[in-house]
């Protein structure tokens, strides 16, 4: 079976930041899932370089809108392997082959009949780069999101007919109640629709940054077209000569923030069907992290809003591992959250270092000490198997329903109930025990083949640290780490290595 999930591009008009990585870093769990399952996955992610917030950035900065996307990009590019993500490509929006497809959709959109001319007047956000509608408004004509002024812009430009789409939309929404997830977000779409669409601008005739529209070279187009195609372009060409769009299209998963709902669950599935293209099969919306402000409210981090918190510098410490599980577990996917540095270090420490990295060293500890190393093949206590085996399978069904969070607190009753089972069967009092000797030994290969299991399945999670733990317990070679071999088997008979701690306290 073959998946594509894709990342929102990211404008270059900033740097990388705490709300990038975290689309980032549940897509790509959900990515690492499936390719555990053996799945055929591409994941895609890149940056948005067109339009106003780029323009506007780089004359601020007196440079070219070209020479500051080529900075930035590079800034981005990095973000992805500095997160431990394993994107297959990154598209950058000024690629030339990604502006000549935007051009062949947009020919075919017109040819269909849904472009015509026509005269915007009102209200613009120029960082959502939206035409906001006035249900969108906030009071004294502010944008909600940025908390800045709208301008009143008036441009004659081309429009995408969007209100032709207002049945079929209805329809999708009808048909498919898991187009958009989770529920909430589906139900403020449908909601938008049912207040009415109206055409939408498929250009700017005051901006020069941009995709030229191909019949009318004066003028650019929106930027959230050109950007929304991405996530089809870059299948024609992220492979030299081996146009992927009918492998892949139409994408598993759209994984966005909840701002850019709109053009999502709307313009783009409306944009799609005008040029005969299959829409998506999911949306998936996640919430917004939060952290408080100077006057200690807790606000959407971002950088316009000067609030914050460096993934770079966390991972710099602690590593991406500590990242990806920090974000994923503190806030529940789809759920708005605060994050804060005091959060991560308690998190780190009690369950990262402890509940998981300290089960995963004691049990490997006392291997060595009552048992020179080796651990027995033996048949696991069936108590700790009921609990670990059935996880494999709800962890697929939590993840294929586009809930990382959930599927990471499922691993997580697992850990728990193993550090329970090492108080229980209180393997230091068996060793004192000649007696014991074969009790011993179960619990050694029950801890060991249950830690196993757990890091096989928190793999997507925490890829880095559970490489290492499976290298540590494997008979050689790196440890097999396809969800197939996530059961209890007591297989062993093997020497295992020692193991320094994944999670040691940062310096
Ligand atoms: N360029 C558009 C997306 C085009 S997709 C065809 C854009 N870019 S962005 O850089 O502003 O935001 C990218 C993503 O980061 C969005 O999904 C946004 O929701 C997310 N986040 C930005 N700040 C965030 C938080 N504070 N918290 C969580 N995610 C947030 O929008």
């Amino acid at each position: 079976m073959s998946r594509y999930i894709t990342t929102p591009i990211f404008y270059v008009n900033a740097a990388p930041h705490l709300g990038h990585a975290y689309t980032v870093i549940a897509s790509d769990v959900m990515a690492r899932h499936w390719r555990q399952r053996g799945e055929d996955v591409f994941f895609l992610t890149g940056t948005d370089e067109h339009g106003e917030p780029v323009a506007l950035a780089a004359e601020k900065l007196g440079v070219t809108p070209q020479e500051l996307a080529d900075k930035n990009a590079e800034h981005f590019k990095t973000l992805g392997p500095r997160l431990g993500a394993s994107e297959d490509f990154f598209i950058r929006t000024s690629d030339p082959r990604h502006v000549a497809r935007v051009q062949e959709v947009l020919e075919r959109v017109k040819a269909n009949g849904f472009v015509e001319r026509g005269t915007y007047e009102g209200w613009y956000c120029p960082r959502c780069a939206d035409f906001k509608t006035e249900s969108e408004i906030a009071e004294g004509n502010r944008c909600p999101i940025h908390k800045i002024d709208l301008l009143r812009e008036q441009e004659d430009n081309w429009f995408f007919k969007l209100s032709a789409f207002q049945e079929k939309l209805e329809q999708l929404f009808a048909d498919r109640p898991d187009f958009v997830m989770p529920p909430r977000s589906a139900n403020e779409a449908r909601a938008f629709i049912e207040r009415g669409l109206h055409d939408v601008s498929l250009s700017r005739s005051k901006l020069r940054w941009g995709v030229p529209v191909p019949w009318d070279t004066d003028q650019v187009v929106y930027v959230w077209w050109d950007a929304l195609l991405n996530y089809v372009t870059a299948l024609s060409f992220a492979e030299e000569d081996n146009d992927q769009t009918s492998t892949y299209w139409p994408a598993t998963y759209h994984v966005i923030g909840k701002d850019i709902l709109k053009f999502h669950a709307i313009y783009w599935p409306a944009l799609l069907m005008a040029a005969g293209l299959e829409v998506p099969e999911h949306v998936l919306v996640h919430g917004f992290l939060l952290m408080k402000d100077s006057s200690g409210e807790e606000t959407k981090m971002s950088k316009s809003l000067g609030n914050v918190l460096d993934p770079f510098e966390i991972i710099d410490r602690y590593g991406s591992d500590a990242l990806r599980f920090y974000l994923l577990r503190e806030v529940s996917f789809g759920q708005d959250g605060a994050v804060s540095v005091d959060g991560f270090v308690t998190r780190y420490e009690s369950e990262l270092a402890n509940d998981f990295g300290n089960l995963a060293s004691r049990s490997i500890s006392m291997v060595h000490r009552y048992r020179q190393g080796t651990v027995l093949a033996t048949a696991p206590d069936p108590d700790i198997t009921a609990v670990i085996d059935p996880l494999s399978a709800a962890v697929s069904e939590q993840i294929d329903a586009g809930q990382p969070s959930q599927a990471l607190e499922t691993i997580w009753a697992g850990v728990r109930r193993l550090n329970q089972y090492v108080e229980e069967t209180a393997p230091w009092g068996l060793a004192k025990d000649p007696e014991k000797a074969a009790e011993l030994d179960r619990v050694l290969t029950t801890l060991i083949d249950g830690v196993r299991v757990l890091a096989i399945l928190l793999h997507p999670f925490l890829p880095v640290s559970t490489a290492t733990l499976l290298a540590t317990i494997s008979a050689d070679g790196p440890g097999d780490t396809d969800l197939a071999g996530a059961v209890m088997t007591g297989a062993f008979g093997h020497e295992i290595r020692t193991l320094e701690p994944l999670f040691p306290k940062a310096i």
